[in-house]
């Protein structure tokens, strides 16, 4: 036998075992036998380096680092899934499956879990892995094949092919990638014992260690894959539930508890059945994703926005869990706000150890009559902070005691002040080292400037050596270059490497500077829409208050806390010093193609059948338009869906253009065709 033969049956071999182990669960030989074979695929690929393909086991594991996640356009939208959280929203998802089908046709359902991951989308062609993408905004993704290679379940050349039922020379496959809770558990145990940060839940860690830098590191993550989809121009697959079977059969890992079902009825059982055995199964689901079978009526029913109408999630009610409310304790945000926080004997709860949780403000504790030593349910839904939603009053004994908030700030004993209008307990001491390390932190926040390094430890150490009094300082830490290299514990290169993220953060957009500076109620997506409407900050901070209100979305008590907050000569003075170390204060307007949509002005009123309003805002400022909130005769159309109002009626008095939602349907039809 040549080397070459020799190779390519060794290749085969593991390729096989791998299969069996990973995908099937079903090992063939023992560890010591595989170990063999892949020392002796090693070796032979070693002397004979000029032999080895992209595809050999041996490849799973790349030597270089990512520097950059390169774009990956999907040769199919990645979509995601509309939320039902009850029988009701079930049932009017079936209803308006039908609907759409018309009378003839009978809709047959498949349910499957839905695993609580990251998405993927992996490219075959002539049968071997090509790329591997993050979701991403849908339409593009990162690529990150050195890192999803890695993940001994997703193989690296379909099995069968060209053989298979269909040869499909190109084809993407999508899927979930996760990770076991207990395998979960074990790599945050290790992570505690090396003092790196704990990752929130089995998700997090998922998507976190797909976008690391160094595929050895991923492989020694514990991912795997569940493919739930396979699409191609060239298959001709006539059900759901039979992609689910060729992928199984391309060699790819899915799940095999997916239940076919006649009716809508049979589907909510299936459903609560999935949600009795969610705390059984090894990985985690927030729910259940329910997909026409028939992929005839699915392209009937095609999708509109980013979510087809042919498929829904059906989310599971939030996990909860008992323990004992040892301290009420007073925090003090970058605002000023002083909240108070639960302090928990700490418990384990979908996916992490919670020994905190918010309690919001003194009447949410009087109104659910939350005391100290009471035991307390705990709730997680996703992403969400853990909350107490109520007491267990039965368990409640003689030592429980009621709180009082507290008269001066917890941090630097100045007397709280307590707006009118407001439940809220405010700091007013703008020195407030509290509110100062809280501003500090916002500011260098991945989702603000992203300052890499600058988190909580070194804000408050910087704090207190009186380096950072606000904001703008950040920014002349590197003339402190030496002094800080001396402190204890910094060393040179991180100091570099901080000096280095903190440049770079220059080139965040305005909207993120926006966000970043910390206007009160000014969170992220309000950044982003008044960075899209008034392109720069002089113009913002032009804007009268009718002007400001005027822009969708954007109420009172925001507008009010932006004139606010540009009325104060300190506030001028810090955006100053940023505007002169060259941080983006405007933003160019997006270059789209001359369209329908382009200057004009529209109002939304009433409820919308295919977006929420939020979706049909940020389609009208993708292409050019703007959102107002109120009509008035500068108002280009009214978008009138179900139940509009006065707002149909004065665009009415004023002879202004309205539309209905199939107007608007067509006008986007026209413009994302071109
Ligand atoms: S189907 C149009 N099936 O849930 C089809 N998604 O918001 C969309 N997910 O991004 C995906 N398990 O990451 C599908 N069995 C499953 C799933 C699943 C988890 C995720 C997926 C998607 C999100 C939907």
């Amino acid at each position: 036998m040549s080397v070459d033969e020799r190779l390519r049956e060794l290749r085969e071999k593991i390729h096989l075992y791998d299969h069996h182990y990973y995908v099937l669960a079903e090992p063939l030989i023992s560890d010591f036998e595989y170990d063999q074979l892949l020392k002796e695929l090693e070796k032979l690929e070693a002397e004979n380096p000029h032999l080895i393909s992209p595809d050999s086991p041996t490849q799973r594991v790349g030597k270089d680092l990512t520097k950059e996640f390169k774009p990956v356009t999907h040769q199919f939208p990645m979509l995601s899934l509309a939320n039902t959280y009850n029988e009701e929203e079930l049932l009017d998802f079936d209803r308006r499956v039908k609907e759409a089908l018309g009378e003839n046709e009978t809709a047959e359902y498949v349910v499957e879990y839905k695993i609580d991951g990251a998405s993927v989308s992996l490219n075959y062609v002539d049968g071997k892995l090509k790329t591997a993408a993050t979701r991403g905004d849908g339409a593009t993704g990162e690529e990150i094949t050195q890192n999803v290679k890695t993940i001994k379940s997703v193989p690296l050349k379909l099995k069968n092919y060209p053989h298979a039922k269909y040869s499909l020379n190109n084809i993407e496959v999508r899927g979930e990638i996760f990770m076991d809770m207990e395998d979960f558990k074990l790599l945050n145990k290790e992570r505690e014992e090396h003092g790196e940060k704990l990752f929130a839940n089995p998700r997090n860690s998922s998507a976190g260690t797909l976008k690391l830098q160094d595929s050895r590191i991923v492989a020694k993550r514990p991912l795997k894959i569940f493919t739930y989809y396979l699409l191609s121009l060239q298959n001709e697959l006539q059900k759901q539930s039979e992609n689910l079977e060729f992928l199984a059969a391309l060699g790819f890992r899915t799940n095999k508890d997916f239940q076919i079902c006649k009716s809508i009825e049979e589907v909510l059982q299936v459903c609560k059945k999935f949600e009795e055995k969610r705390d059984a199964l090894p990985f985690e689901i927030d729910g259940a994703v329910i997909k026409v079978n028939s992929i005839r009526q699915q392209n009937i029913l095609g999708s509109i926005a980013k979510s087809p109408r042919w498929a829904v999630a059906f989310k599971f009610k939030a996990k909860q869990a008992v323990t004992l409310l040892k301290a009420i304790t007073w925090q003090v945000g970058r605002t000023g706000a002083v909240t108070p926080v639960a302090e928990l004997q700490p418990v384990f709860l979908a996916g992490s150890t919670i020994s905190r949780a918010t309690l919001h403000n003194i009447d949410e504790i009087k109104r659910k009559d939350i005391r100290v030593n009471d035991m307390v349910v705990l709730e997680k839904g996703g992403d969400v902070i853990p909350k107490i939603v109520s007491v267990l009053l039965e368990e409640r004994k003689s030592d429980s005691l009621p709180t009082e908030p507290p008269q001066h700030c917890p941090v630097c004993n100045s007397v709280l002040y307590q707006p009118e209008d407001e439940v809220a307990l405010y700091c007013e001491n703008l020195e407030c080292p509290a509110q100062v390390k809280g501003k500090l932190e916002h500011f260098a926040s991945r989702t603000a400037m992203d300052i890499e390094g600058l988190g909580s430890a070194l804000v408050d150490l910087f704090v207190e050596k009186n380096f950072l009094k606000n904001i703008a300082d950040i920014y002349d830490l590197k003339l402190r270059r030496e002094e800080l290299i001396q402190i204890e514990r910094l060393g040179e290169k991180s100091i570099d490497n901080l000096l280095s993220s903190i440049e770079k953060s220059k080139k965040q957009p305005f909207a993120k500077v926006l966000f970043a500076i910390g206007i009160r109620y000014v969170g992220s997506g309000v950044a982003k829409k008044l960075s899209d409407h008034f392109l720069s900050l002089e113009n913002l901070q032009k804007a009268s208050k009718e002007e400001l209100t005027n822009v969708f979305e954007i109420g009172e008590s925001i507008a009010e806390s932006i004139l606010q907050f540009f009325g104060d000569q300190k506030n001028i003075l810090i955006i100053e010093r940023l505007k002169q170390h060259g941080l983006n204060f405007s933003t160019e307007k997006k270059m789209v193609a001359e369209n329908i949509f382009t200057d004009k002005s529209f109002v939304l009123t009433g409820s919308l059948e295919n977006f929420s309003r939020e979706e049909a805002g940020e389609k009208i400022i993708g292409f050019g338009g703007k959102v107002v909130s109120s009509v008035s005769k500068k108002t280009d159309f009214v978008l009138a869906g179900v139940a509009a109002g006065s707002k149909l009626e004065k665009a009415k008095s004023l002879g202004i253009k309205i539309l209905s939602e199939q107007d608007f349907l067509k006008m986007l039809e026209s413009v994302e065709q071109r």
